[in-house]
């Protein structure tokens, strides 16, 4: 897809399948291999199904969806979504045409920092356990650098480490590391890091070593973004302010909250399934942070501005463009290819603005007609050949 290509493709939910592929290969400009991957009905082999796990004995399958209209930070976008529950692909690009009259979205990615862990166990002293790291700091930083040369070849590598006294009285101290990882998502990368530096820091600080591992709470790769919709895009003053209310309503009610945060997740997860990133990391990351404050809470919100509605959504995102899944499988490759995000940090912002226009396609549904009546219809396909007026109604 060239910059000057749009995302904006009208009708194409009505176009023959084979003609919607054609479609993507024109706009995205797809490789020989994607073409023929997507052209041959997609899937996975079972001898790369073989290599990827274990005990394989045949391979599942997931529609592979491209979600329409998204504008990202002023660049159109071809959002791919795996996702098996109907309704969901249709209902973020409706709400990405909304947002987009609105100029799109617009966010940001925070540098693509992880955080490793090394627990120590019956340290003596741990109160004195942030002087002891001081001493050795810079040599346990170059340590964990060595570990990982290829990544420091890339330009990232061990930033920070700090000590946290978590339990005095049994001398339980934690370490973490930050460390730069990239456009990877950093899994590996990081808890290799801790398993290098661990004996060392043990031998300074004292203590039995006991975990090495990344935290999936990545506080410090957190990713905003934001949109606004004029009221008449949504029909009306009255429908606006029910998703403001909405809206409000997870902010007061955590049962509220977990819904309304899994419909986010519906669009989050659909993007990052179908980019092969690591959906459960993301999961928990993403419910850690909305229980972190008081009580849990919503990732993104609504609220009225003036004659406009505006969202903004916030939450740890640590995703990768190289790395896992992202050249081992085909159908991840020729994702790629669609959503044309070279950093891990642009494609951050991509997933989490699939995150808020999902979000405001669920608020806009629940203020207006109800979840039932145009999610039912899109249900219904599943069970009646000829339904293209429903569909016709939800991602126009
Ligand atoms: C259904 O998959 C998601 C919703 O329940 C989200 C919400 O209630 O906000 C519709």
């Amino acid at each position: 897809m060239s910059d000057t290509s749009t995302s904006r493709i009208r009708g194409f939910y009505k176009l023959p399948l084979a003609e919607r592929l054609s479609t993507m290969r024109d706009a995205a400009g797809l490789s020989e291999t994607s073409w023929a991957w997507l052209s041959g009905g997609g899937g996975l082999g079972v001898d790369i199904a073989d290599r990827m796990s274990e005990n394989v004995i045949a391979c599942q399958g997931l529609p592979l969806a491209v979600a329409l209209n998204f504008r990202v930070n002023g660049r159109d976008v071809l959002v791919p979504m795996a996702v098996e529950e109907p309704s969901v692909v249709a209902a973020a690009s409706n709400a990405a045409r909304l947002v987009r009259i609105g100029g799109g979205f617009h966010g940001e990615a925070d540098a693509p920092i992880m955080t490793a862990q090394v627990w120590l166990d019956g340290v003596a002293d741990p109160q004195g356990a942030a002087a002891r790291l001081d001493n050795v700091r810079a040599e346990v930083l170059s340590a964990g650098d060595r570990a990982i040369p290829r990544m420091i070849a890339r330009g990232g590598g061990c930033r920070e480490i700090g000590a946290r006294v978590v339990d005095a009285a049994s001398g339980t101290v934690v370490i973490d590391i930050h460390v730069d990882v990239g456009d990877a998502m950093g899994a590996n990368l990081v808890d290799t890091v801790a398993e290098a530096v661990a004996p060392r820091l043990a031998q300074a600080i004292g203590g039995k070593v006991g975990m090495r591992i990344l935290s999936n709470l990545a506080l410090r790769r957190m990713v905003r973004v934001r949109g606004r919709v004029g009221a008449e895009a949504i029909v009306g003053e009255a429908l606006a302010d029910g998703i403001a209310r909405a809206s409000r309503f997870a902010e007061l009610c955590p049962q509220r909250a977990a819904t309304h945060n899994k419909g986010i997740m519906n669009g989050v997860d659909a993007v990052a399934l179908a980019l092969g990133q690591d959906w459960r990391a993301i999961e928990a990351g993403a419910h850690a942070w909305a229980g972190l404050a008081d009580g849990y809470r919503p990732l993104a919100t609504w609220h009225r501005d003036g004659g406009d509605l505006v969202g903004t959504l916030e939450m740890p995102l640590a995703v990768g463009t190289v790395g896992g899944a992202t050249r081992t499988h085909p159908g991840v490759c020729a994702a790629f290819e669609l959503v044309r995000t070279p950093s891990a940090r642009e494609l951050a912002v991509v997933i989490a603005a699939a995150g808020l226009a999902s979000n405001l396609a669920a608020l806009r549904a629940l203020a207006g007609e109800g979840i039932q009546k145009g999610h039912m219809r899109l249900h219904s396909r599943r069970l009646e050949a000829s339904v293209e007026p429903a569909l016709e109604e939800s991602s126009r």
